[in-house]
């Protein structure tokens, strides 16, 4: 199969990442024996240095070419003062709105070696294994009017959180059908008491959930499922929820699993997939070699089941990176005090290493 892959690194520890998950999906695809294709192009802050432009055209057009993107990461403090279309986050925004890909996948699955990383105590924590439903083009991060206007000292800002039942119904599509591949139990978060937006949001959930008989439905506000995943992580399956709760609860699970640079992220519902781990840009250590490739070549993986539906060779990235991680390989952010830190080439390293070991002789 000829496997046809956008890279954007964007911006802080984002280059370093992806660097190491291309090099796991080269060795992927040489033992499957695939072909790969890849391009790299500018978004995000790196692109606003060159083309003061945060997702140029020809990055959008690369990236709808292809039938997947890899993406690291954007977001620079150097743009902080810029107005909001010249940030690099807008480049990410316009890109998903762009690519069409409405339903954020984000797995939280907790490594039995890293117990010793979780905050959470280990019996708590132990089985986690939690897929959060992100709605990802819709709510607050798009609505329309949005706006700061007034002079300073009285100015006034509006955001628009805004959702229609066909986006609704859509995003809880892909829910159900996730959960009727795992535990069957739902949980959709909303905050149904005070938000019209999430009134009709369960409204629509329940609707839906009519068609899925088998699934196990359940709703929760979201102040007290950020409680629940703290307190019982293990009685969560599939979450779904709209964007920006998503965006917040995916971070709190990175957190309870053991860092946030073990998540991986897929992005779908339009002609080509964006993958990217949830981690942001870091920032403060990029540059470093010490940040955690874990959660870009586990995107690589997704990106593998879902576009290319290479379920195999999914599931080859996913055990290696679970066997480097019994073996001791640990980045700074999960090495804790019993293990000397790896660099992110050398976490590459191993996983690659593992991928060598693991994939099929025959293939
Ligand atoms: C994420 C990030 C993005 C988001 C930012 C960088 C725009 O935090 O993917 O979770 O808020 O969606
Ligand atoms: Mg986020």
């Amino acid at each position: 199969m000829l496997l046809k892959i956008t890279v954007l690194p964007g911006d802080g520890i984002g280059p370093e990442v992806t660097e190491q998950a291309v090099l796991v999906l080269h060795s992927v695809a040489d033992a499957f024996g695939h072909r790969l294709q890849f391009q790299d192009k500018l978004i995000g802050g790196a692109a606003l240095t060159t083309s003061n432009d945060p997702l140029p055209p020809d990055t959008l057009q690369a990236c709808l070419a292809s039938s997947a993107v890899l993406l690291g990461a954007v977001g620079s403090p150097v743009f902080d003062h810029n107005p909001g279309h010249l940030r690099p986050e807008a480049g990410l925004l316009r890109l998903r709105r762009e690519l069409g890909v409405f339903a954020n996948l984000r797995p939280a699955v907790f490594f039995p070696a890293l117990e010793d990383c979780s905050p959470l105590r280990a019996e708590i924590v132990r089985g986690t294994d939690i897929m959060i439903v992100r709605e990802l083009l819709g709510g607050v991060y798009f609505g329309q009017p949005r706006s700061i206007e007034g002079s300073p000292g009285s100015r006034v800002a509006i955001n628009t959180m805004r959702y229609g039942e066909d986006e609704i119904e859509r995003i809880a599509r892909v829910a159900f059908d996730l959960a009727m591949k795992r535990k069957r139990k739902l949980l959709s978060v909303d905050k149904a008491n005070v938000l019209e937006c999430s009134r009709l949001w369960r409204e629509v959930v329940t609707r839906v959930g009519k068609d899925y008989p088998e699934v196990k439905l359940g709703h929760q506000y979201v102040d007290s499922a950020a409680t629940l995943l703290v307190q019982r992580p293990t009685e969560f399956d599939v979450v779904l929820t709209e964007n920006m709760f998503g965006d917040i609860l995916s971070d709190q699970a990175g957190g309870l699993v053991g860092s946030l640079g073990l998540l991986a992220s897929a992005s779908i519902g339009g002609p080509v997939g964006l993958y990217e781990p949830v981690h942001g840009s870091a920032p403060d250590i990029a540059g470093k070699g010490i940040a955690n490739p874990l959660g870009a070549i586990l995107s690589v993986a997704m990106m593998l089941r879902h576009t290319f539906h290479l379920e195999q060779e999914a599931a080859c990235i996913e055990n290696a990176v679970s066997s480097a991680l019994s073996h001791g390989a640990r980045t700074a952010d999960i090495a804790g005090k019993t293990h000397t830190a790896t660099s992110t080439p050398e976490m590459g390293g191993r996983v690659l290493e593992a991928v060598r070991t693991g994939a099929p002789a025959s293939a």
